[in-house]
């Protein structure tokens, strides 16, 4: 079966992605593992493993990790970086939908953990991301995630909403993002039939620090606005640029508004 993804979802360069990105995992990959507390007979599934960072780190405790992602780049990564992982082409909105011969091991009411970073904020269907993961873990399963909370990157959001309406576009393709806080997302995953352990809400400013530290930001995790925008996209990006400074720009660094939503949930036995 071939492996493709929607026009609508961001094209993401795995090969800069690390690069620009690697903050992502760093940032949380150690509290998450932690919590997660994987051991080496488990069985993870990692939801929208990126290019394979936090597999890698549990695939060297002898954890057998199933990793998917909905970009095609980043799964090919994945794979010539981590070998020994697993990694599928998935949509995690329909994570049962596509059966293929890769799926191997993406077995429903099999995995002892759930793991994800940084990925349920572009699944604009929270249900459907939520029984996802639901139906993978084993009873007694436990899912571990961290997304955008409710109000993340706000200041950037109000520009590009601003800067796009101002040169007369659809400011909704500024949004491609949902934050949830935590009761929409403890009802999410109740009526997934998950029971929330643990939920944090916190601010976690992030820090780039180069002059063209919001800029790349914008190039990497709002590629699909500026790709829409053809030859306007520069003149976009320092317009939003122009818009966040006095709020983000720290003298020698842009310090972004992100929130967290991190989650422990079980799956009753
Ligand atoms: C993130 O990956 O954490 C993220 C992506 C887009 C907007 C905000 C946060």
């Amino acid at each position: 079966m071939s492996e493709s993804i929607s026009e609508t979802q961001p094209r993401w360069n795995a090969a800069s992605y690390d690069e620009k990105a690697g903050f992502v995992s760093a940032l949380a990959g150690d509290d998450l593992l932690s919590l997660l507390a994987a051991r080496p007979t488990d069985r993870i599934l990692d939801v929208g493993c990126g290019t394979g960072t936090l597999a890698a780190r549990l695939i060297a405790q002898g954890v057998d990790v199933v990793g998917v992602d909905l970009s095609p780049e980043m799964i090919a990564h994945a794979r010539a970086a981590v070998p020994r992982g697993r990694f599928l082409v998935r949509d995690a909105q329909r994570l049962w939908a596509t059966p293929d011969e890769r799926a191997v091991g993406l077995i429903p009411g099999s995995f002892d953990g759930v793991l994800s970073n940084a990925a349920l904020h572009w699944m604009p269907d929270m249900h459907a991301a939520a029984a996802g993961m639901a139906s993978a873990l084993r009873p007694g399963g436990r899912l571990v995630a961290e997304m955008g909370g409710a109000g993340c990157v706000e200041t950037v959001r109000r520009a590009l909403a601003d800067t796009l309406r101002a040169r007369g576009r659809d400011a909704t393709q500024a949004d491609p993002w949902v934050f949830p806080d935590i009761a929409t997302y403890a009802r999410v995953l109740v009526a997934a039939g998950l029971r929330p352990m643990a939920m944090w809400h916190f601010d976690r400013p992030t820090r780039f620090a180069a002059p063209s530290g919001l800029r790349d930001w914008l190039r990497t995790f709002a590629a699909q606005v500026f790709t829409a925008l053809g030859d306007e996209a520069d003149a976009a990006i320092s317009e939003v640029e122009d818009r966040c400074r006095s709020r983000l720009w720290h003298g020698d660094a842009w310090v972004l508004d992100y929130v967290r939503l991190r989650m422990v949930a079980e799956k009753p036995a």
